[in-house]
């Protein structure tokens, strides 16, 4: 497998981090909203390409905003890289980088494949919080920036 970097991502990378936000499914209400997004994170310096060998293959937005910790907003994986584990380790490339102690998310509870990657990656369950989609509460997630893989692995058998 090539290996997985990011880049922060410049106005250059707009249209491509769009055209993977917008694979997913939309409104079409908030494809503007998308753009307008993806374009304050560029400016903001907290958009990050992802990149297998030379190829964009996602985009992760990154920052910290929340309570000053690590916090990974969207992240966004081309279709056909999805289920390989490369969620793993751009979360792992995050918590190289981050500067607080512990890194936080947060996903639907509808979104079963990201919280498989998260539980993988040692993130542990924080709370939910209710009121923010109907119906699919938001649920949090964090875990040290840095892991001791033999403690992931011990934990796993
Ligand atoms: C969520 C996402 C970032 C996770 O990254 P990833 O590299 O695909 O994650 P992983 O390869 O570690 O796979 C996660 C797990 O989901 C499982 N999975 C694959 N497809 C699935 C599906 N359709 N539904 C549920 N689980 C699925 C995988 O088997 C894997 O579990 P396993 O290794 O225990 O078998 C990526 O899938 C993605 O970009 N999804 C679309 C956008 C999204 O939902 N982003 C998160 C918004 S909060």
């Amino acid at each position: 497998m090539d290996v997985i970097r990011l880049r922060k991502a410049s106005d250059k990378d707009k249209a491509v981090a769009v055209g993977f936000y917008n694979s997913i499914e939309q409104e079409e209400e908030v494809s503007l909203y998308r753009e307008e997004k993806i374009a304050k994170a560029i400016l903001e310096e907290t958009c990050y390409i992802i990149l297998a060998g030379h190829r964009a293959i996602g985009f992760v937005i990154f920052d910290y905003r929340f309570f000053d910790q690590g916090w990974i907003e969207l992240m966004i994986l081309d279709e056909a890289c999805r289920g390989k584990g490369i969620g793993g380790k751009v979360f792992d490339l995050l918590g190289e980088q981050c500067r607080a102690e512990k890194l936080f998310t947060s996903t639907n509870r509808s979104n079963t494949r990201m919280q498989k990657a998260l539980a993988k990656a040692g993130f542990s369950f924080a709370g939910q919080l209710t009121g923010l989609d109907e119906g699919d509460p938001e649920l949090f997630y964090y875990r040290l920036r840095l892991l001791d893989k033999r403690v992931l692995m011990d934990g796993r058998d």
